[in-house]
């Protein structure tokens, strides 16, 4: 007998570059919401190898980064099957619906996207089609899988908004086709800043290595980055207004803790800075261990990565063929 499912989970998608080895700022932001979300919901995880592209890349380098970024998400402990975990380039229809929806995207909204003004400037030689329509492919990501909610950190904003845009824009024209994503922002991490300027945001792309702690630094880099880190010349442990690299700090130990900010400065109160940018540094090394010991082991074996990612593959695609069937008859193409 055929069965109703009149209570089907909420759908989750969310992808990650290979460009580098994320850094604690997307696994605070982003990564760590994926696992915690991955049992209430329908979860797609994708490598963004289509993204990474804009900005030029070694083509071995990146290889191994697609690699290593899988390997990462599968060590940290998401299940490649109850949830789907793949590379964006194993289903070519995010290419296809990202073409479909450049037509209904205009040119001045994409002109307005901060994320292209800034990489605009920072890669001044290579200002190619691909930067400009980044958001377009990242709508068709999330509206191939009708994802209900996206957890991003708040850099992401932006660029949600306009995937919402867009696809109320096709419903309205064509009829419901499209969910309407949400964001998934945690506040307290939404943007977790650079250890060397606390007022910009941490980024793969930053030349000083102090400025990010990446997710496979060892102990002692780990402690001796936060050792370094740049706060102010007060003496206080607290979370205030004008205390910005301290307050990230603050952020971090939380979130790498489950402490409250209430419980850390009682914890450090009448302690110095030295005691406290020691301790973040420690618990970020044990929070980051699991996840650094599992990592170790996947990534010799590359057969099995490599049956992951043709699983992820094959989920991906069987996801996403009726939504794109859809769109070819809403827009008015002879479907076979
Ligand atoms: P990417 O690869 O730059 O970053 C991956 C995730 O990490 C978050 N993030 C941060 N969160 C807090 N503090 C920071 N300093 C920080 N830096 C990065 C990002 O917000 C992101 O959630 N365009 C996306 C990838 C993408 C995508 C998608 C995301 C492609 N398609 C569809 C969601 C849905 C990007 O470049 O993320």
């Amino acid at each position: 007998m055929k069965q109703i499912n009149n209570n089907p989970k909420k759908k989750i998608f969310s992808g990650i570059q290979p460009t580098n080895t994320p850094h604690i700022g997307n696994y605070l932001g982003a990564m760590k919401n994926w696992l915690k979300l991955q049992d209430e919901y329908e979860c797609t995880y994708s490598i963004v190898d289509l993204h990474s592209i804009t900005v030029r890349q070694d083509p071995a380098k990146l290889r191994k980064q697609i690699m290593e970024s899988f390997a990462l998400l599968i060590a940290m402990g998401l299940d490649p099957e109850k949830s789907t975990v793949f590379v964006q380039g194993h289903n070519p229809r995010h290419a296809e619906l990202s073409w479909i929806l450049s037509c209904y995207t205009q040119f001045g909204e994409l002109s307005r996207m901060t994320q292209f003004k800034d990489k605009s400037k920072k890669n001044s030689d290579n200002i190619n089609a691909g930067l400009f329509t980044y958001p377009v492919l990242m709508a068709a990501d999330i509206l191939l899988y009708q994802a209900d909610l996206v957890p991003v950190g708040i850099d992401q904003k932006q660029h949600l908004e306009l995937a919402r845009n867009i696809a109320v824009r096709f419903n309205n024209a064509y009829g419901e086709t499209f969910t309407v994503p949400e964001p998934y922002i945690s506040k307290s991490t939404a943007k977790i800043m650079s250890l060397q300027d606390p007022f910009a945001k941490m980024s793969k792309s930053d030349e000083n290595p102090n400025s990010s702690v990446s997710v496979l630094d060892d102990r002692d880099t780990i402690i001796r980055k936060f050792k370094r880190a740049v706060t102010d010349s007060d003496k206080e442990i607290c979370y205030k207004e004008g205390k910005d690299g301290i307050n990230n700090l603050i952020s971090i130990y939380s979130a790498a803790t489950d402490k409250s900010i209430e419980q850390i400065e009682k914890e450090f109160d009448g302690k110095g800075y030295g005691d406290f940018k020691i301790a973040v540094g420690e618990a970020v090394s044990d929070m980051l261990k699991p996840m650094q010991e599992r990592f170790k082991e996947i990534i010799k074996d590359k057969k099995y990565i490599n049956d992951l990612m043709i699983l992820g593959a094959e989920k991906a695609q069987r996801a996403t063929f009726k939504t794109l069937k859809k769109v070819h008859k809403r827009v008015g193409f002879v479907v076979l």
